[in-house]
């Protein structure tokens, strides 16, 4: 099938393949997605000149998604129909089309996203939006659970378009990869470096930003020699001129002297006013630091991340990589043209590669980093991408002070746990099942093979439990078929599972030798700053986040404190864990400003327990049901009453989280929204802003976009707002540990609402009472009800404990 429409079109629609009615009637998109999407091009005032055309011209047998040979086999006539036609714009309409244009696939990342490619000889902009297949198919499914609404998504793109077009697109410009190495100096011999510490001193004077990046032979930093071992090469560009050097390689060419001068040359480089940009700065600013140690200028430069960029203009995973953002800004994939595929592998990339792939990061980081600044501005976003930039630093510090180890605690825990592992195993190994299992086949059972505990329990003693509903399918031996069993064999292989996972997830990464922990003896967990929607961290090598905090908390005791202080001299320290109490509430409060809400928390009303009594009363059986124990009453209305129906819940889902609720508790539950109108007034005000403008804005500016369920675009800007409270404080304290030469301030660990520290023994009461000062410090005028924080201090991380409870209204 040719393609239909406009012979010199502004949009080029690329669809899949024909289905029944295209193929019959000899016009693209005529079927039922067909006339949805011309029906939203109509509505969206996508009013343009329109040529229709699919990746594959023929209808693929039975409507199924077209081969990739099939594909490939039409690709020279689409090209040539686009070259022919000339479009100003692609309008890329589902997976396969974003594919073939770009080589992407995941088109609920890509939607929306305006890129200038290269179709053959012709630039143009490609514009992917979801198929209107998959918007009549999901309806409005999400994930399981939540519920989210694809067809205003689809609606929205295009209404993005419309005004795209309208307002004019101007011409595309993608890079050209014929032109990557365009510009690139290679400082390998003496001379050549002399060239490039010139360009350096020059660019330091002259220019605003210029883009940096190293490679080295690991992704952390801990485990080289801080001078040079580790660091293979540096380039530094402004997007036209770059130079790149190899950090410590003995050349021919290289003089004795020359590894110095590079290293003095770039520090001083990074001590001008410049600002200093690179991709993933926290990767970068983690080995500077590192290299450096204290000499470097880290807090009196102005620093870039075109990565934090990125994730500011769209918090959605899968999209930051350098990679993805030039293809997304620049029209070019850069790690094609550089020829390495494992960052962590980079010792063993032949040198000349190494070197080039390194000048092209650099070079493209640059560019990048003109381009998406142009959208933060138009977009209003400076202030969040600064906030993203701030936390940059302090993370780095953080993850670099590290957590000490007690190895003694952990080998004790080690030969604990191996030892209730033998018995767990012996248990298993001498019950009836296990034997019946051995007389049937012949062999040991090996618990921790599903498939042997499947025979088992499915073929040889036909349980039941493990059955799995229709839609779900098979049999399962999961944690909740074995529990529901009640066999001690059954009990035994939980109690196994939990006791492996404890070793492998929190004891052996802990060990001296074989786990994370560096030369220093400290384990320097990785903080993300920019891997959840919401805008808050993430933690892993070790996940420190994970360690359990109530139940199997000892756990936490393998880290313990310092004993000597930076002079090495013999200073004890203690832990100080300063955690937010009732955050969530406090910023719905500030977001809401219900009065009810606000006055309850100034008053320091305690709203769970309040609503847990009006509950009890309400309702005798679910009381008698959690044993009359108010406390525990509490917890769970805390969660799936009081924030449940901030963030949205209606009665039927907190009554069922509740375990079933009275009928009286449903007038209970009215009450309690008209208590708190003006949260269901900011809920409301929530909603029509997202349906407006595609996302909803949390109080300290993070955006968070569609698509989103009622759940989440309430709660994630609370959550974000909350984090930003956190990590803001965190880096005000950061900053003052440099400024006034206070070390204790950096906190070491940032969990969820908690900050902990170490802190020496001897000062504790000062230095605690000024961290606690920082974080209740009413910062930004949207803070209208008092903070709180709970301290607790303790010689480890298990044995902390409460110490006092802190109001910002008694602070200031
Ligand atoms: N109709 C087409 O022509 N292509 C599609 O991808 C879907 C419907």
């Amino acid at each position: 099938m040719k393609p239909t429409g406009d012979a010199n079109p502004v949009l080029y629609v690329l669809g899949e393949a024909p289905g029944e009615d295209e193929d019959s009637e000899g016009r693209q998109f005529v079927g039922r997605s067909g006339k949805l999407l011309r029906e939203a091009m109509r509505r969206a005032g996508v009013d343009v000149a329109v040529c229709w055309d699919n990746c594959v011209r023929c209808r693929p047998s039975g409507n199924r998604t077209p081969t990739q040979e099939e594909i490939e086999r039409c690709r020279k006539r689409v090209v040539a129909s686009i070259e022919r036609a000339r479009p100003q714009v692609i309008l890329a309409v589902g997976a396969v089309a974003l594919a073939w244009l770009t080589g992407e696939t995941a088109i609920t990342k890509w939607r929306g996203k305006l890129m200038p490619a290269r179709v053959g000889g012709h630039r143009c902009w490609v514009y992917p939006i979801l198929h209107p297949s998959f918007v009549l198919r999901s309806g409005r499914s999400f994930g399981g659970q939540e519920t989210v609404e694809w067809e205003p998504v689809f609606r929205r793109d295009l209404r993005g378009l419309a005004a795209r077009l309208a307002a004019g697109l101007g011409r595309a410009r993608p890079e050209s990869p014929t032109r990557a190495d365009r510009g690139v100096c290679y400082a390998t011999d003496s001379r050549g470096l002399s060239g490039m510490l010139a360009q350096l001193g020059e660019w330091a004077n002259t220019k605003a930003t210029v883009a940096f990046d190293i490679e080295t032979a690991g992704l952390r930093p801990y485990f080289f020699v801080p001078s040079t071992a580790g660091w293979l090469s540096i380039a530094v560009s402004d997007g036209e001129v770059t130079w790149v050097a190899p950090a410590h390689h003995r050349l021919a060419g290289w003089l004795a002297d020359d590894a110095r001068r590079l290293r003095e040359g770039v520090l001083a480089f990074l001590k001008s006013p410049c600002m200093k940009v690179a991709h993933n700065l926290a990767f970068e600013l983690e080995w500077l630091t590192w290299m450096y140690a204290e000499h470097g200028p880290w807090r009196r430069t102005g620093w870039g991340d075109t990565m934090a960029q990125s994730y500011i203009l769209d918090e959605h995973p899968g999209v930051h990589s350098l990679d993805s953002c030039c293809l997304y800004a620049l029209g070019m994939r850069i790690k094609s043209l550089g020829g390495v595929s494992d960052r962590s592998k980079m010792s063993e990339v032949p040198f000349d590669v190494l070197l080039r792939y390194n000048a092209i990061d650099a070079k493209y980081t640059a560019k990048l980093y003109a381009k998406q600044r142009e959208e933060i501005l138009a977009e209003g976003l400076l202030d969040t991408y600064k906030m993203q930039i701030r936390r940059t630093l302090t993370l780095v510090k953080a993850q670099q002070k590290g957590l000490v180890v007690n190895f003694d605690t952990v080998e004790k825990f080690s030969k604990q746990l191996d030892r209730k592992i033998m018995s767990c195993m012996f248990k298993i190994q001498d019950s009836e099942e296990a034997a019946l299992y051995e007389r049937k086949t012949g062999k040991p059972l090996s618990p921790s093979s599903n498939l042997q505990l499947t025979v088992l329990f499915r073929d040889i003693l036909g349980r039941p439990e493990g059955n799995r509903s229709k839609n779900k399918s098979g049999y399962s031996v999961d944690d909740a078929a074995l529990s529901a069993m009640g066999i001690p064999m059954a009990d035994a292989i939980l109690e196994l599972r939990t006791l492996q996972k404890q070793k492998s997830t929190y004891v052996d990464p802990c060990m001296p030798v074989g786990g994370l922990v560096s030369a220093d003896g400290r384990l320097h967990t990785n903080f993300n700053a920019m891997a959840t929607v919401t805008g808050r961290l993430s933690s892993d090598s070790p996940n420190v986040q994970n360690f359990p905090k109530r139940e199997h908390g000892w756990i936490r005791a393998m880290v313990s404190t310092p004993k000597l202080d930076r002079n090495w001299k013999i200073h004890e320290h203690v832990m100080v864990s300063a955690d937010y109490g009732q955050i969530e509430p406090r910023v719905i409060a500030m977001a809401s400003r219900d009065r009810k809400l606000c006055d309850s928390i100034r008053d320091r009303v305690d709203i769970h327990l309040d609503w847990a009594e009006r509950i009890a009363e309400a309702d005798p059986k679910t009381y008698r049901r959690y044993g009359k124990n108010i406390k525990k009453l509490r917890q769970d209305v805390k969660s799936n009453w009081v924030l449940a129906g901030f963030y949205g819940a209606e009665y039927e889902s907190v009554s069922a989280r509740l375990g079933g609720l009275q009928r009286c508790c449903r007038d209970l539950f009215e009450q309690f929204k008209s208590e708190f109108a003006g949260v269901w007034r900011w809920q409301d005000e929530q909603q029509v802003a997202y349906h407006r403008d595609g996302y909803v804005v949390g109080l300290s500016g993070r955006r968070r976009r569609a698509p989103l369920s009622t759940n989440q675009l309430l709660n994630n800007t609370i959550q974000g707002a909350a984090s930003d409270i956190v990590v803001e404080a965190m880096s005000r304290l950061s900053v003052r540990a440099d400024r006034e030469d206070q070390p204790a301030f950096q906190a070491v660990l940032d969990i969820h609402d908690d900050l902990t520290f170490y802190v020496p023994k001897d000062e504790v009461d000062r230095i605690t009472g000024e961290i606690v000062r920082e974080m209740l410090r009413p910062v930004y005028d949207w803070m209208v009800v008092p903070l709180s924080v709970e301290v607790a201090v303790g010689p480890n991380w298990a044995d902390l404990k409460p110490i006092g409870v802190y109001f910002s209204d008694e602070v200031y």
